[in-house]
């Protein structure tokens, strides 16, 4: 399947599904982020989910596990195939998330969407983790948190390109591994991502879903960029 996932950063419903439509079949599916949730609300996702559209809903739940528990059965009654979590909320809170895309996926006789976590966000760096009081390096966190994910029945990891090799090694080939900050080779350097990979080199370290944004959402012709990366990855 196409690995290519884009980020739908705007802030209507309309420019949305003007971006949706003009990529649907050149890509794999489509991630609605915070910012047009909010904006668009659940309708969002459930226009595109019945338009056939593969939907990453990437809200980051972190809460207590009841409370997580309720949000991801929101989320999978609006059709996401996809949904995340905080994976510093604890193995507890993210079995809860499991456990609920499950049982409410059972109850409406469609397929569980994959349930991964956000190991430590890529914003942050060494520093930042000794100011919250995470005593270990970004690698060893990262790979400490997605061995937790792992343990706690999720599917995966987003995680920066750069982790990958890390990741796998430590969890498996069968561990989704879903990268950001990725970068055609005649845009790298581009944007606010500090530390990228082209879409052929996520793929080939290993990654398994990679999100797209900016490079094909800000291009003059977004189907084009979309199919153009598309075909970097054959
Ligand atoms: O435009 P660009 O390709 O940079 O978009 C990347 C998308 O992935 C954005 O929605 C961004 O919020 C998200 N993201 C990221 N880095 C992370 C997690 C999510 O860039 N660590």
């Amino acid at each position: 399947m196409n690995p290519i996932l884009v980020a739908l950063d705007v802030e209507s419903a309309a420019k949305a599904i003007e971006l949706a439509d003009a990529l649907r079949g050149s890509v794999g599916g489509f991630k609605i982020g915070k910012q047009l949730f909010t904006a668009a609300g659940p309708s969002m996702v459930r226009e595109l989910t019945s338009r056939g559209d593969r939907v990453f809903l990437d809200l980051k739940f972190h809460d207590i596990p009841n409370t997580v528990a309720g949000a991801v059965q929101s989320a999978v009654a609006t059709g996401a195939w996809m949904v995340n979590v905080h994976a510093s909320g604890g193995s507890a809170m993210m079995k809860a998330a499991v456990e609920a895309a499950k049982k409410t996926a059972d109850a409406l006789s469609r397929p569980r969407p994959l349930v991964i976590a956000v190991t430590v966000l890529t914003s942050m760096n060494d520093e930042a983790l000794q100011e919250i009081g995470v005593g270990r390096t970004m690698m060893d966190q990262v790979v400490h948190l997605a061995r937790l994910t792992q343990s706690a029945g999720l599917d995966g990891v987003v995680a920066s390109p750069l982790e990958i090799a890390a990741i796998r090694s430590a969890c498996g080939s069968d561990f989704q591994i879903v990268t950001p900050g990725i970068r055609p080779a005649d845009q790298q350097g581009k944007d606010d991502q500090a530390r990228t990979m082209t879409p052929a080199e996520a793929m080939a370290a290993g990654s398994s879903y990679m999100v797209i944004g900016r490079p094909i959402t800000a291009a003059p012709n977004p189907r084009e960029a979309a199919e153009k990366i598309a075909a970097s990855l054959r």
